[in-house]
């Protein structure tokens, strides 16, 4: 999938201010997450460690912490921070009080140890 495919996920305030929610895309969970300056972040809803629902980790200093055995993903990017393991990160934006993501984009590489 190349072209931008732009998905709406419904008013932002579905997502609680410094927290994460799931949504399902085309059979796909995204956590999408919504910090307190509000800003939002969308990557998979799948710790590459062992499937742990990122979207239920804390989130801080724009990273999850997987919240079954605390590994950590960078919001923007979906970089794993402490191994080598990633998610794909989607760009995520909000438009007149609407949640969107480009579910086309498909960086980085998912790395699965
Ligand atoms: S499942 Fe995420 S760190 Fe183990």
């Amino acid at each position: 999938m190349n072209k931008p495919f732009k998905v709406k996920l419904g008013s932002i305030e579905a997502v609680p201010m410094g927290q994460g929610l799931s949504f399902s895309v085309e059979g796909e969970e995204i956590a999408i997450f919504r910090s307190r300056a509000g800003e939002v972040s969308a990557i998979e809803n799948k710790c590459p460690h062992a499937n742990g629902p990122l979207a239920e980790g804390i989130i801080g200093e724009g990273k999850v912490v997987c919240p079954l055995h605390g590994h950590q993903f960078d919001l923007s990017t979906g970089k794993g921070c402490d191994r080598n393991e990633s998610v794909r990160s989607f760009p995520a934006w909000i438009e007149n009080g609407e949640l969107y993501i480009d579910y086309s984009t498909t960086s980085p590489e998912l790395v699965v140890l």
